[in-house]
């Protein structure tokens, strides 16, 4: 009976192994969820003042971003509120309120999907893909430097269905408004960013090993500026 039992539970053990992780090009895909600490509706400095300092930097210290600028950095992107008298939902508008993107993080920590519902991270990957990222992306330095790099992505069906071609428009549109809550959201915890549209979308797909669907529209690669 005991052995009988064990050998059930081995069994079982080994296929949630198999369920759980898909081994592709030796590097194992997990599914580790992270709870992100709650994003602040206060910081440090005014609108005007960040839009102000915002510019493009390219070169990154290697100091590693704090969970709580992570979180916050990833609600100013594609977070969710919940606004009761005008309806709004997300940090940014989206035409017909499709909201089309995904996003995900690359940093030394891992590669990570973010799902704005409830505010986590998803582990995909332990390993740290920004040299890989970089070398789709024209070998830039900025994204192999980066604390992080905000990758976003479009599953076009969600607003092309809708919309048809009109819809890829929209989707680069929603993209900016995603872009530039992270620059001036960046500005406010004292943080850099550039934005980057040189790369191959399939060679992005390709690092990433991102679903077929979920085309990479723009990198937005964020750090601690270098001193010179
Ligand atoms: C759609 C788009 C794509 C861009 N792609 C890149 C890029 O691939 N690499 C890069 O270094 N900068 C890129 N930039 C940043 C611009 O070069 C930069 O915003 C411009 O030179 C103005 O400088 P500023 O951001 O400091 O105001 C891009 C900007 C936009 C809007």
């Amino acid at each position: 009976m005991v052995k009988k039992f064990l050998i059930l539970f081995s069994v079982i053990v080994f296929m949630g192994n198999i369920l759980s992780c898909k081994v592709k090009g030796g590097e194992k895909k997990i599914d580790e969820e992270i709870q992100l600490p709650q994003p602040k509706t206060r910081g440090k400095i005014s609108l005007e003042e960040s839009i102000l300092k915002r510019h493009s930097v390219r070169d990154f210290s290697k100091r590693i971003l704090s969970r709580e600028q992570i979180s916050q950095l990833l609600w100013a992107a594609y977070g969710e509120k919940h606004d009761a008298k005008t309806g709004a939902t997300k940090t940014v508008p989206s035409a017909g309120a499709a909201y089309p993107m995904e996003t995900y993080l690359v940093s030394s920590q891992g590669f990570f999907h973010y799902f704005p519902q409830n505010h986590k991270l998803v582990k995909l990957k332990n390993i740290d893909l920004r040299s890989s990222l970089s070398k789709a992306a024209l070998r830039q330095g900025c994204v192999s430097s980066a604390g992080v790099n905000i990758v976003i992505t479009c599953v076009y069906d969600r607003i092309c269905g809708r919309y048809k071609k009109r819809g890829i428009k929209y989707a680069y549109i929603e993209a900016g408004h995603i872009a530039q809550n992270i620059h001036l959201q960046a500005v406010c915890l004292g943080l850099s960013s550039v934005a980057v549209g040189a790369f191959s979308d399939e060679a992005v797909q390709k690092v990433l090993d991102l679903p077929n669907d979920h085309i990479p529209v723009y990198i937005i690669p964020v750090g601690y500026p270098k001193k010179k």
